[in-house]
């Protein structure tokens, strides 16, 4: 045996080798070790002077292991505002951790990898500083070679988080993993690989194979590099070797072409993956190697026909997805990502937003090889959200850098169809958008990789009226259409819907009389499940369905978001702790609207969904009205097998008349010089109003509704959003005495936005109604839309698109018993669902998500906890407290369960349940295989319990 070579492979002896090459046997002996480097860590949060020094004493600290967030565990803070989780991420800490290398050969490179560190971590290696960063959601390298030495090492990192700026929770530590790389001197770069497929047809592909190989000896060295291409079933189709000479110190690109016949394509419904087998021989021997699975697929935007995947329109039907994995914190885990991408592809998606930050290059293996499209970004804003302090370094300077390692880390993975310079900047200073600064950042991206569109995330429209966008490929457009002065100005760049559906909701929680305003939040600090609330500047998922039918120039939508996140807890943002916008929430639990994007966006796929629960003791005789998601397109309710009516997608009901349209007005005075009159306040038609001659208060409008009518319900809709106007309501039945009948103040609330229509439950008999503005503020006006008077609640004209997309029974009465509906889909029967009443809870139910888990220390196990009455129904009220016991190889990594509320530790061995469920996460041992027994007590329940293996 080479002598040098047994050298290298005695190099680690105390940490577990995990070798990051599968190959023929030549292979093995290969000089390259990727050593997985998670486990032993020690931690202490606060500056712990001298940390970084070999010989500190470390023993009083904790034992970690990583994926680390040292903020999960709390203490939540009930007082803090919610925008980043209300948890204790601000502050510094250190990690360090102690490895033995036996001897060092000469000129053996160390590296360390580090895949995420929140924030500006500095890593010291026997005392002295080998490296450091500045971006906490950036991928890294240190190279430890020359700080390195036989024996004992000690690595330590010092983390800091003060100065990350964030709009969420960003979570605190070595948050994603470690790896430490031992290479022989010549091989191939860090991320030094570049797999591209310049010309690909159904006969044939081209794929090109660049490898930049480093030489770091003292002399010159001649390289060869062999390259192995492998089609999915693993069957080598092309093989190919060069030869040059890789200078002393220096390092040289090898470029070679190879043609792969009848191409196998990769795509979201066949993620087929190539690899790439690439060897390093410097010298007369094998110095490295390395494979890169790859695809071949062709893909483009178009400005007037949207996505087109391997020749064919796509609809993306996309999320938008933070980081945090909600009880887990900031920690990646695979698994914890596998199952967010596996639910959210049952529910239809088939593209993921990486919002807004680059991701764990772990969620782009699984994009490649479960086949989602992926929207790859760098940045939230160029500021303190992307670690620039007071706008430090320059940003040509700071770009570059974070860009370089986002695009040569990623760019291999098949699944990236767009890199994303950013999301959401406001317009020059010394932050935001100039057309100069989005040319240099999309250069960058271009430099690294010129085979795919640059974009970025806007939310200004009026920014398309510059020039700031001429530099990218396509543009991304947040919320409500905000695209259209772009589309104007660019007809030939491609759209894509970068958020959409900033829609609102707690799982379980329900509040009746259905609200009638989409800002309309309940009183409760919760957000109601019926699906008809969304954030003030955007809409809820049916509006964004109708969209993108009418807009097929745009690619496709991403909503906001897939699952709920910790912090932005609008509209509750001081109380809550986390988002209610979540499809799912954040124990990793469906809530009613998964069920209608799954309906839409998967129109072949049963599914047929009731809510709400059916459990309203107090409701009994009164309205409960019953919504189902179905892909069917009608369907029949039963209540206690009394048949409620068939309702079919697209039928309006029948609404209320309105005695106001149209009827004789006067008022105080109009504005005609700009043709508001009077008359265009009932006409039906919101474009036009009524505006007094001069906008102060004391004006008034009155109108005549012919003769005495049963007045129930008022909708005024006003020019600005409500919140600006306090005006009285008078109602008289002969125009000589009055009685008010409706008032309203002015608020400063909410901040940012609000609705612009009011509405009030009255029950008067009136001929003549007034309408008297005593408040006004904001520079609005005396002055009124539209309106409405009505003999019962009218539901606002935004819901009708509702009846497209769902099927809706209103005037249900609730009596408890069971509601059935059968659903349609083209005159014949695609199924029914049940929904019963509970009683009482009486047992606790787990449901593991996984019976048999990887003794890696890193597979995680979720239990779904639910409480069921004595007939098996489930309880959707029930709040039970419920205590775990876990006995075998596994560990409670979280417990969750959804309630935007709740401040519990994420970390204990016992949970309340949230509208009946919880959810119970374990971890597994590393190396311990075993049965493990997990049991959940609950008082007065029957206990409940569940085995899982793990191997
Ligand atoms: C967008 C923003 C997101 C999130 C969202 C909430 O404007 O890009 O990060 O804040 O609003 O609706």
């Amino acid at each position: 045996m080479d002598p040098r070579r047994s050298t290298i492979a005695a190099i680690v002896t105390t940490i577990v080798l995990s070798l990051a090459l599968q190959g023929t046997s030549a292979e093995m002996g290969v000089d390259r070790r990727a050593v997985n480097f998670n486990q032993g860590w020690k931690f202490a949060k606060g500056s712990q002077p001298g940390a970084e020094k070999a010989d500190f004493d470390d023993s009083a600290w904790q034992a970690v292991r990583l994926p680390h967030d040292w903020a999960i565990s709390g203490p939540f803070n009930p007082t803090e505002n919610g925008y980043a989780g209300k948890l204790p991420w601000k502050g510094d800490g250190w990690y360090r951790k102690t490895f033995k290398l036996d001897k060092v050969a000469d000129g053996q490179r160390v590296y360390f990898d580090f895949d995420g560190v929140m924030a500006f971590p500095k890593v010291y290696v026997n005392g002295q500083l080998a490296g450091q960063w500045d971006y906490g959601y950036m991928s890294f390298r240190v190279d430890a070679t020359p700080y390195v030495r036989p024996g004992q090492n000690t690595i330590a990192v010092y983390v800091d988080t003060r100065n990350h700026g964030t709009r969420w929770y960003p979570g605190a530590g070595i948050y994603r993993k470690v790896t430490m790389t031992l290479r022989y001197p010549v091989h191939v770069a860090h991320w030094g690989t570049v797999v591209t497929t310049p010309s690909v047809d159904d006969k044939a592909a081209t794929v090109r194979v660049r490898s930049t190989v480093e030489n770091h000896l003292s002399t010159d060295s001649k390289v060869t590099v062999a390259v192995t291409l492998l089609d999915p079933d693993g069957k080598t189709v092309a093989t190919g070797e060069k030869a040059d000479t890789a200078s002393a110190g220096g390092s040289q690109e090898l470029d070679q072409s190879f043609t792969v016949a009848n191409p196998q394509r990769w795509d979201i419904s066949k993620p087929r993956l190539y690899t790439a087998r690439i060897v390093v021989n410097a010298g007369d021997r094998v110095t490295d190697a390395e494979t890169v699975p790859f695809g071949i697929r062709t893909f483009e935007f178009t400005a007037n026909d949207g996505f087109h995947l391997n020749g064919r329109r796509v609809q993306l039907y996309g999320v938008c997805l933070h980081h945090d994995q909600g009880p887990l914190g900031a920690a990646f885990y695979p698994r914890a990502m596998e199952r967010q991408l596996e639910i959210m592809r049952d529910m239809g998606v088939n593209a993921i937003r990486t919002s807004h930050n680059p991701p764990a290059p772990e969620l782009l293996d699984l994009c490649d090889r479960m086949g989602f499209v992926v929207w790859d970004e760098a940045f939230d804003k160029w500021d303190g959200t992307a670690d620039r302090i007071r706008g430090e370094p320059p940003l040509e300077q700071y770009g570059e850098k974070q860009i370089r390692n986002l695009v040569m880390r990623d760019r291999n993975h098949p699944s990236i169809v767009v890199w994303s310079i950013g999301n959401e900047l406001g317009g020059g200073g010394r932050d935001g958008v100039t057309p100069q600064r989005v040319k240099f950042m999309s250069e960058f991206v271009r430099k690294y990789d010129p085979t795919r569109p640059v974009g970025m995330a806007n939310h200004i429209p009026g920014m398309a009226e510059r020039p700031n966008f001429d530099a990218l490929d396509l543009t991304g457009w947040n919320y409500s259409r905000r695209y259209a002065i772009y589309r104007q100005r660019y007809p030939d760049k491609p759209i894509i819907y970068s958020e959409s559906a900033s829609a609102l909701s707690t799982r379980g929680f329900y509040e009746l009389p259905l609200l009638n305003e989409k800002t309309q939040y309940s009183g409760q600090l919760q957000v109601d499940s019926y699906d008809l609330n969304a954030a003030a500047w955007s809409d809820i998922a049916d509006s964004e369905f109708q969209l993108m039918e009418k807009d097929k120039f745009v690619a496709g939508e991403f909503v906001w978001t897939g699952f709920d996140y910790l912090g932005e807890p609008t509209p509750f943002s001081q109380e809550a702790k986390s988002s209610y916008f979540g499809i799912v929430d954040l124990a990793g639990i469906p809530k009613d609207r998964y069920y209608l994007y799954r309906s839409y966006w998967r129109p072949d796929t049963t599914t047929i969904h009731i809510l709400p629960h059916w459990n309203w003791p107090d409701r009994v005789g009164q309205n409960v009205p019953v919504f189902v998601y179905t892909n069917g397109d009608s369907a029949e309710l039963f209540l206690n097998g009394k048949s409620l009516g068939r309702r079919t997608k697209g039928v309006l009901p029948d609404r209320p008349v309105n005695f106001a349209k149209g009827k004789p007005v006067i008022a105080s005075s109009e504005e005609s010089s700009k043709g508001n009159l009077m008359a265009l306040a009932n006409d039906s038609d919101s474009t036009t109003r009524w505006c007094a001659a001069d906008g102060s208060t004391g004006q008034w409008w009155q109108v005549d509704l012919g003769q005495v009518q049963p007045v129930r319900y008022l909708l005024i809709e006003l020019e600005r959003e409500a919140k600006n106007y306090g005006y009285q309501i008078k109602a008289s039945t002969d125009a000589a005495t009055w009685e008010t009948i409706a008032s309203k103040d002015t608020s400063r609330l909410p901040q940012w936005g609000g609705p612009t229509q009011a509405f009030h439950d009255v029950n008067v008999q009136a001929r003549y109604l007034q309408i008297e503005f005593t408040q006004l503020q904001g520079g609005a006006w005396a002055g009124l839309r539209e309106f409405g008077a009505y003999p019962a609640k009218a539901e606002s004209s935004y819901y009708d698109v509702t009846y497209k997309y769902r099927l809706r029974w209103n005037d249900v009465v609730y009596e408890p018993g069971e509601l059935k509906v059968v659903a349609y889909r083209d005159g014949k029967s695609i199924g029914e669902a049940v929904m019963r009443t509970a009683s009482a809870p009486a047992v606790i139910r787990l449901t593991p998500d996984r019976k048999a888990l990887v003794a890696s220390g890193e597979d995680l196990c979720y239990i779904l906890i639910e409480a069921l009455d004595n007939k098996g129904t489930l309880c959707p009220l029930a709040d039970n407290l419920v205590r775990f016991k876990v006995e075998g190889p596994a560990q409670i990594a979280g417990v969750g369960n959804g309630n935007p509320m709740s401040i519990e530790p994420f970390q204990a061995d016992y949970r309340k349940l949230f509208f009946g469920k919880a959810m119970l996460i374990l971890r597994t041992k590393e190396g311990q295989a075993g049965t493990v027994h997990v049991a959940a007590e609950s008082d007065g329940l029957t206990s409940g319990e569940t085995t899982v293996q793990c191997r």
